[in-house]
């Protein structure tokens, strides 16, 4: 899959690294067409070597075929370009800026990513307004079929290889729309090793946007966010 990713900082570091390693084609994107052209150079660096790690581990588990099964397969650099570019660069696109820079970067992006599955990945930064979620916004300047996916969690989770605590993969949760936006991006989570959720449609992004809130504000309490709900034998379903 090509994925055009609108931001060169961390969440696009960490999710782009880790499809450049399954085998995608990723374009970042910044402000600084010098920094994001080093910033995609180290992405592809380390897509390499970590995708090297798993055929070899791979390897030592199932034998010498698996070695030069994994050996085959080379990650594709990860390129950087333009907001534009990057947004007609990708089949699916990933919006990961921050909010101060959202609007302005989605007009330079243009009309490329009309129709296109579209990641938002996207927290609120100051105070958070249910009224004005970001999901159905992005949807509005751009004309994509946007899938809310990703923002739970800190940008480290994502750079595991593979995102699993305690023996179980992280699960994702997707609030969209469209059925091929959201088949791509099932897609996508799953090439991290980890599960999708279906989390309804985009009106119910909203709620997603609400519990990073309510989840980060825990956590910088310093509470266990992840143990204030049961395990699904207690969820009285
Ligand atoms: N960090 C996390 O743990 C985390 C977790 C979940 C969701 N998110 C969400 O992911 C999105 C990206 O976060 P990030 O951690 O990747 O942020 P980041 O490392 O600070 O990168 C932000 C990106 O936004 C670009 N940008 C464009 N216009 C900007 C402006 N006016 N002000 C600031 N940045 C601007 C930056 O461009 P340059 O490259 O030119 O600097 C950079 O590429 C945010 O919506 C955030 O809420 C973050």
């Amino acid at each position: 899959m090509r994925i055009g990713i609108l931001g060169a900082g961390g969440m696009a570091d960490a999710l782009g690294t880790q499809w450049a390693r399954a085998g995608h084609e990723v374009m970042i994107s910044g402000r600084d067409a010098s920094a994001s052209a080093t910033r995609a150079a180290t992405m592809t660096a380390e897509a390499a070597h970590t995708r090297a790690e798993a055929a070899r581990a791979r390897a030592e588990t199932a034998g010498a075929e698996a070695q030069v099964a994994g050996a085959r397969g080379e990650v594709v650099g990860v390129r950087a370009g333009s907001w534009a570019e990057a947004a007609a660069f990708g089949e699916v696109v990933m919006v990961a800026v921050r909010q101060a820079g959202l609007t302005g970067v989605l007009e330079s992006a243009g009309t490329a990513l009309r129709g296109k599955p579209v990641i938002d990945v996207a927290n609120a930064e100051g105070p958070y307004d249910p009224a004005r979620p970001i999901a159905p916004l992005i949807r509005d300047l751009t004309g994509g079929h946007v899938v809310k996916a990703f923002n739970l969690c800190h940008v480290d989770v994502w750079r595991l290889t593979p995102p699993v605590f305690d023996g179980r993969p992280l699960a994702v949760p997707l609030c969209g729309d469209d059925p091929a936006a959201l088949a791509a991006v099932r897609t996508l989570v799953t090439d991290l090793g980890c599960t999708p959720v279906d989390g309804g449609g985009l009106e119910r992004a909203v709620l997603l946007e609400a519990t990073a809130v309510f989840m980060i504000g825990l956590w910088f309490g310093g509470a266990d966010a992840q143990a204030v709900l049961p395990p699904v034998a207690y969820s009285g379903v």
